[in-house]
């Protein structure tokens, strides 16, 4: 039988390519079949911080209110790092824009201008990039400390959004290797390539090894 996996995401499209990295060994499932789980606030100051936080809050909720033991759960956290920015917009990357009026998560229009702006007059070998993600893996029914997976997807920023695909700051970023962007490359090239496969397949060597 398959293994149940719980993802903390209510985002069909993050838990599709999740299932489609692991396999039919593992079954996931997402926050849409779990609706009174709480929403869990990205307090910590990094991104693997934020992920076990996610993690291992759906493994406290889900035992206390669905007797829930069985299999994983997983969350993820991911942002864009930009070297001439010292890392930003990182931890933040989700409301970039924010002002002090304005808290929570800002429209990715609104961020990806802000990089624009932050990123002015600097020449290309300035613009390097990437997007991190942070899996974090806990047992069903258990508080202990996460396994933490750590991927990367190297790039640099474009003085000009381009490509209609993705989300986020696919328009302005391109990866290594490529002469166009994720918004233009789609989701085919993305799904092999990202930050998020890369933690993904650490997750999965590390799960058959077992
Ligand atoms: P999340 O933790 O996966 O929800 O990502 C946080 C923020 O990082 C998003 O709101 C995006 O702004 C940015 N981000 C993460 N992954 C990607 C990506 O694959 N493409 C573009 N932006 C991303």
């Amino acid at each position: 039988m398959a293994t149940p996996v719980v993802i903390a995401t209510g985002n069909a499209h993050k838990a599709e390519e999740i299932q489609a990295l692991l396999g039919p060994d593992f079954a996931c499932r997402t926050l849409a079949d779990f609706p009174d789980a709480p929403e869990v606030e990205e307090t910590a100051r990094t991104l693997a911080g934020n992920a076990a936080l996610k993690a291992l809050s759906l493994v406290n909720w889900l035992k206390q209110n669905e007797d829930w033991n069985e299999g994983w759960v997983l969350a993820d956290d991911s942002g864009l790092e930009v070297d001439a920015l010292d890392g930003a917009p990182g931890v933040r990357s989700a409301r970039y824009a924010a002002t002090d009026s304005h808290a929570g998560n800002t429209p990715d229009q609104k961020n990806n201008a802000k990089l624009l702006h932050e990123l002015s007059g600097q020449r290309k070998h300035h613009r390097a990039a990437r997007f991190r993600c942070v899996i974090a893996l806990a047992r069903a029914g258990q508080y202990g400390k996460p396994e933490i997976f750590h991927g990367v997807c190297e790039g640099q920023i474009i003085e000009e959004p381009r490509g209609e695909n993705g989300f986020g700051y696919d328009p302005l970023f391109q990866p290594e290797g490529h002469e166009q962007t994720f918004g233009e490359l789609g989701e085919s090239v993305k799904s092999q390539n990202s930050h998020r496969a890369d933690a993904l397949r650490k997750l999965k060597d590390w799960l058959v090894a077992r």
